[in-house]
Protein backbone atom coordinates (compact mmCIF):
# COMPACT_ATOMS: atom_id res chain seq x y z
CA UNK A 1 0.00 0.00 0.00
CA UNK A 2 1.52 3.58 -0.84
CA UNK A 3 2.70 5.02 2.07
CA UNK A 4 0.42 8.15 1.90
CA UNK A 5 -2.78 5.63 1.97
CA UNK A 6 -1.25 4.08 5.33
CA UNK A 7 -0.67 7.71 6.98
CA UNK A 8 -4.02 8.58 6.09
CA UNK A 9 -5.95 5.06 7.07
CA UNK A 10 -3.80 5.81 10.23
CA UNK A 11 -4.87 9.09 11.03
CA UNK A 12 -8.57 8.14 10.12
CA UNK A 13 -8.78 5.12 12.78
CA UNK A 14 -7.43 6.99 15.27
CA UNK A 15 -9.79 9.80 14.98
CA UNK A 16 -12.08 6.77 16.63
CA UNK A 17 -10.45 6.96 20.21
CA UNK A 18 -11.26 11.09 20.82
CA UNK A 19 -14.46 10.01 19.55
CA UNK A 20 -15.64 7.41 21.76
CA UNK A 21 -14.63 9.53 24.64
CA UNK A 22 -16.94 12.05 23.38
CA UNK A 23 -19.49 9.96 22.79
CA UNK A 24 -19.13 7.99 26.48
CA UNK A 25 -18.85 11.13 28.30
CA UNK A 26 -22.06 12.95 26.40
CA UNK A 27 -23.82 9.66 27.25
CA UNK A 28 -23.20 9.79 31.25
CA UNK A 29 -24.16 13.15 31.27
CA UNK A 30 -27.39 12.12 29.18
CA UNK A 31 -28.44 8.48 31.30
CA UNK A 32 -26.80 9.62 34.64
CA UNK A 33 -28.30 13.04 36.15
CA UNK A 34 -27.94 11.27 39.98
CA UNK A 35 -24.20 11.44 39.26
CA UNK A 36 -23.46 13.88 37.36
CA UNK A 37 -26.30 16.53 38.07
CA UNK A 38 -29.86 17.18 36.93
CA UNK A 39 -30.51 18.59 33.42
CA UNK A 40 -32.56 21.09 32.55
CA UNK A 41 -34.49 20.72 28.78
CA UNK A 42 -32.22 23.14 26.76
CA UNK A 43 -28.95 21.23 27.87
CA UNK A 44 -30.38 17.72 27.52
CA UNK A 45 -31.48 19.37 23.63
CA UNK A 46 -27.92 19.96 23.03
CA UNK A 47 -26.33 17.39 24.61
CA UNK A 48 -29.16 14.84 22.40
CA UNK A 49 -27.49 16.80 19.10
CA UNK A 50 -24.20 16.43 20.04
CA UNK A 51 -24.33 12.28 20.65
CA UNK A 52 -26.31 12.31 17.49
CA UNK A 53 -23.46 13.95 15.44
CA UNK A 54 -20.99 11.82 17.45
CA UNK A 55 -22.44 9.07 16.25
CA UNK A 56 -22.76 9.62 12.70
CA UNK A 57 -19.16 10.82 12.48
CA UNK A 58 -18.20 7.64 14.19
CA UNK A 59 -20.10 5.85 11.31
CA UNK A 60 -18.54 7.94 8.92
CA UNK A 61 -14.94 6.95 10.27
CA UNK A 62 -16.00 3.47 10.23
CA UNK A 63 -17.40 3.60 6.64
CA UNK A 64 -13.67 5.42 6.24
CA UNK A 65 -11.75 2.48 7.63
CA UNK A 66 -13.75 -0.33 5.73
CA UNK A 67 -13.07 1.20 2.25
CA UNK A 68 -9.87 1.08 2.76
CA UNK A 69 -10.21 -2.83 3.19
CA UNK A 70 -10.99 -2.89 -0.84
CA UNK A 71 -10.41 -0.73 -3.72
CA UNK A 72 -13.81 -1.70 -4.79
CA UNK A 73 -16.91 0.27 -3.10
CA UNK A 74 -18.59 -1.61 -0.82
CA UNK A 75 -22.46 -1.69 -0.69
CA UNK A 76 -24.87 -1.89 1.89
CA UNK A 77 -28.29 -2.48 1.04
CA UNK A 78 -31.12 -2.31 3.62
CA UNK A 79 -34.95 -1.37 3.20
CA UNK A 80 -35.90 1.64 4.85
CA UNK A 81 -38.42 4.37 4.67
CA UNK A 82 -38.06 7.35 2.55
CA UNK A 83 -39.59 9.69 4.90
CA UNK A 84 -36.44 8.43 7.12
CA UNK A 85 -34.33 9.32 4.54
CA UNK A 86 -35.61 12.77 4.11
CA UNK A 87 -35.50 13.54 7.54
CA UNK A 88 -31.78 12.28 8.86
CA UNK A 89 -30.90 13.71 5.68
CA UNK A 90 -32.59 17.34 6.68
CA UNK A 91 -31.43 17.31 10.37
CA UNK A 92 -27.66 16.43 9.42
CA UNK A 93 -27.75 19.18 7.11
CA UNK A 94 -29.53 21.89 9.89
CA UNK A 95 -27.86 20.61 12.59
CA UNK A 96 -25.00 22.96 12.02
CA UNK A 97 -26.55 25.72 10.95
CA UNK A 98 -30.26 25.77 12.13
CA UNK A 99 -30.47 23.33 15.50
CA UNK A 100 -34.00 24.77 15.76
CA UNK A 101 -35.00 23.69 12.49
CA UNK A 102 -33.35 20.20 12.95
CA UNK A 103 -35.37 19.66 16.23
CA UNK A 104 -38.80 20.71 14.33
CA UNK A 105 -37.33 18.32 11.15
CA UNK A 106 -36.84 15.40 13.68
CA UNK A 107 -40.34 15.32 15.12
CA UNK A 108 -42.40 15.76 11.96
CA UNK A 109 -44.67 13.10 11.39
CA UNK A 110 -46.18 13.63 7.91
CA UNK A 111 -44.88 15.63 4.74
CA UNK A 112 -47.54 18.71 5.32
CA UNK A 113 -45.79 18.92 8.89
CA UNK A 114 -41.97 19.24 7.00
CA UNK A 115 -43.18 21.18 4.39
CA UNK A 116 -44.25 23.85 6.38
CA UNK A 117 -40.84 23.19 9.19
CA UNK A 118 -39.24 23.91 6.15
CA UNK A 119 -40.92 27.20 4.68
CA UNK A 120 -39.01 30.08 6.65
CA UNK A 121 -35.82 28.05 5.82
CA UNK A 122 -36.75 28.59 1.92
CA UNK A 123 -36.91 24.97 0.95
CA UNK A 124 -39.46 23.11 -0.89
CA UNK A 125 -39.74 19.41 -0.95
CA UNK A 126 -41.48 17.51 -4.16
CA UNK A 127 -42.44 14.07 -3.83
CA UNK A 128 -45.69 12.72 -3.52
CA UNK A 129 -46.91 10.70 -0.56
CA UNK A 130 -47.19 7.63 -1.73
CA UNK A 131 -43.40 7.88 -1.67
CA UNK A 132 -43.03 9.73 1.51
CA UNK A 133 -44.96 6.59 3.07
CA UNK A 134 -43.13 3.92 0.77
CA UNK A 135 -39.95 1.97 1.65
CA UNK A 136 -36.70 1.15 -1.06
CA UNK A 137 -34.27 -1.37 -0.89
CA UNK A 138 -30.41 0.52 -0.80
CA UNK A 139 -27.39 1.88 0.82
CA UNK A 140 -29.25 4.30 2.86
CA UNK A 141 -25.56 5.82 4.45
CA UNK A 142 -24.53 6.52 1.01
CA UNK A 143 -27.68 8.15 -0.79
CA UNK A 144 -27.61 9.96 2.74
CA UNK A 145 -23.46 11.06 2.20
CA UNK A 146 -24.83 11.81 -1.67
CA UNK A 147 -27.87 14.45 -0.49
CA UNK A 148 -26.00 16.17 2.38
CA UNK A 149 -23.46 17.18 0.23
CA UNK A 150 -25.71 18.17 -2.90
CA UNK A 151 -28.42 20.04 -0.25
CA UNK A 152 -25.16 21.89 1.27
CA UNK A 153 -23.73 23.09 -1.69
CA UNK A 154 -27.10 24.22 -2.71
CA UNK A 155 -27.83 25.74 0.33
CA UNK A 156 -24.67 27.60 0.11
CA UNK A 157 -24.75 29.15 -3.66
CA UNK A 158 -28.24 29.95 -3.30
CA UNK A 159 -29.52 33.10 -3.65
CA UNK A 160 -33.39 32.45 -2.03
CA UNK A 161 -34.43 29.29 -2.64
CA UNK A 162 -33.65 25.34 -2.64
CA UNK A 163 -36.19 23.01 -4.16
CA UNK A 164 -35.18 19.31 -3.24
CA UNK A 165 -37.41 16.51 -5.31
CA UNK A 166 -37.38 12.93 -5.11
CA UNK A 167 -39.06 10.92 -7.90
CA UNK A 168 -39.36 6.88 -8.45
CA UNK A 169 -39.61 5.64 -12.00
CA UNK A 170 -38.72 2.44 -14.04
CA UNK A 171 -37.00 0.97 -11.41
CA UNK A 172 -34.63 3.89 -10.48
CA UNK A 173 -35.01 6.58 -7.61
CA UNK A 174 -34.47 10.18 -8.79
CA UNK A 175 -32.66 13.15 -6.30
CA UNK A 176 -32.54 16.46 -8.11
CA UNK A 177 -31.43 19.40 -5.93
CA UNK A 178 -32.14 22.81 -7.54
CA UNK A 179 -31.03 26.02 -6.12
CA UNK A 180 -31.61 29.88 -7.85
CA UNK A 181 -27.39 31.18 -7.18
CA UNK A 182 -25.03 31.94 -9.90
CA UNK A 183 -24.60 28.71 -11.51
CA UNK A 184 -21.90 26.96 -12.86
CA UNK A 185 -20.33 27.80 -16.43
CA UNK A 186 -20.74 24.97 -18.85
CA UNK A 187 -16.52 25.21 -18.66
CA UNK A 188 -16.74 23.98 -14.95
CA UNK A 189 -18.93 20.66 -15.14
CA UNK A 190 -16.10 18.43 -15.53
CA UNK A 191 -13.66 20.10 -13.10
CA UNK A 192 -15.87 20.61 -10.06
CA UNK A 193 -15.73 16.81 -9.70
CA UNK A 194 -12.46 16.98 -9.56
CA UNK A 195 -10.94 16.68 -5.84
CA UNK A 196 -10.07 19.58 -4.13
CA UNK A 197 -11.16 22.41 -6.91
CA UNK A 198 -13.29 25.19 -6.23
CA UNK A 199 -14.51 28.00 -8.81
CA UNK A 200 -13.95 30.31 -5.83
CA UNK A 201 -11.84 30.73 -3.49
CA UNK A 202 -11.67 33.94 -2.31
CA UNK A 203 -15.45 34.43 -1.77
CA UNK A 204 -16.29 34.00 1.81
CA UNK A 205 -18.75 31.69 2.62
CA UNK A 206 -19.31 30.80 6.62
CA UNK A 207 -18.13 27.43 6.14
CA UNK A 208 -14.89 26.94 3.66
CA UNK A 209 -15.13 23.81 2.31
CA UNK A 210 -12.34 21.58 0.98
CA UNK A 211 -13.42 21.15 -2.81
CA UNK A 212 -14.03 17.53 -1.80
CA UNK A 213 -18.16 17.07 -1.94
CA UNK A 214 -18.70 16.09 -5.36
CA UNK A 215 -15.56 14.15 -6.24
CA UNK A 216 -17.25 12.02 -3.67
CA UNK A 217 -20.81 12.25 -4.60
CA UNK A 218 -19.61 11.46 -8.04
CA UNK A 219 -17.64 8.30 -6.77
CA UNK A 220 -20.45 7.00 -4.54
CA UNK A 221 -23.02 7.53 -6.99
CA UNK A 222 -20.99 5.28 -9.66
CA UNK A 223 -20.42 2.82 -6.90
CA UNK A 224 -24.37 2.45 -6.59
CA UNK A 225 -24.24 2.22 -10.71
CA UNK A 226 -26.24 5.21 -10.65
CA UNK A 227 -25.76 8.43 -12.89
CA UNK A 228 -25.22 12.06 -11.88
CA UNK A 229 -26.71 14.79 -14.23
CA UNK A 230 -25.56 18.91 -14.44
CA UNK A 231 -27.44 21.20 -15.75
CA UNK A 232 -26.11 24.97 -15.26
CA UNK A 233 -24.86 28.20 -16.75
CA UNK A 234 -24.07 31.36 -15.44
CA UNK A 235 -26.43 33.23 -14.12
CA UNK A 236 -29.09 30.37 -14.10
CA UNK A 237 -28.82 28.58 -10.59
CA UNK A 238 -27.54 24.63 -10.99
CA UNK A 239 -29.69 21.02 -10.67
CA UNK A 240 -27.77 18.49 -9.99
CA UNK A 241 -29.92 15.15 -10.27
CA UNK A 242 -28.59 11.65 -9.23
CA UNK A 243 -30.76 8.45 -11.20
CA UNK A 244 -29.96 5.40 -8.48
CA UNK A 245 -31.03 2.09 -10.02
CA UNK A 246 -32.90 0.27 -6.50
N1 LIG B 1 -24.85 24.47 -6.29
C1 LIG B 1 -23.72 25.06 -6.69
N2 LIG B 1 -23.74 26.29 -7.27
C2 LIG B 1 -22.61 26.90 -7.67
N3 LIG B 1 -21.38 26.35 -7.55
C3 LIG B 1 -21.29 25.14 -7.00
C4 LIG B 1 -22.44 24.42 -6.54
N4 LIG B 1 -22.04 23.24 -6.03
C5 LIG B 1 -20.70 23.22 -6.16
N5 LIG B 1 -20.25 24.35 -6.73
C6 LIG B 1 -18.84 24.67 -7.07
O1 LIG B 1 -18.11 23.46 -7.14
C7 LIG B 1 -17.04 23.48 -6.19
C8 LIG B 1 -16.82 22.08 -5.67
O2 LIG B 1 -17.90 21.68 -4.84
P1 LIG B 1 -17.62 20.66 -3.67
O3 LIG B 1 -18.90 20.32 -3.01
O4 LIG B 1 -16.80 19.54 -4.23
O5 LIG B 1 -16.66 21.47 -2.69
P2 LIG B 1 -16.99 22.55 -1.58
O6 LIG B 1 -18.46 22.65 -1.35
O7 LIG B 1 -16.29 23.81 -1.98
O8 LIG B 1 -16.25 21.95 -0.30
P3 LIG B 1 -16.66 20.62 0.52
O9 LIG B 1 -17.86 20.02 -0.14
O10 LIG B 1 -15.45 19.77 0.46
O11 LIG B 1 -16.96 21.12 1.88
C9 LIG B 1 -17.46 24.48 -5.14
O12 LIG B 1 -16.35 25.04 -4.48
C10 LIG B 1 -18.17 25.53 -5.99
O13 LIG B 1 -17.24 26.39 -6.60
MG1 LIG C 1 -19.57 20.87 -0.98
Amino acid sequence: MHKQRIKFDFLVHDLKVPLAVIEAGVTALIQKPEKYGPLTDRQLKVLRRILRNTMITRSLVNDALELGRSSEGIINRTTFRLSEFVKRTLVEVFDLTDHEVAEKVRGCASLVELRSALSPKKVLLHMDEGLWGGQVCMDENKLRQIARNLLSNALKYRKQQVDVRIAREDGSLTLTVKDDGEGIPADFHKKIFECYFQMDMHENHCVRGHGLGLAGVMVLVEDMGGELILESDVGRGATFSVILPE
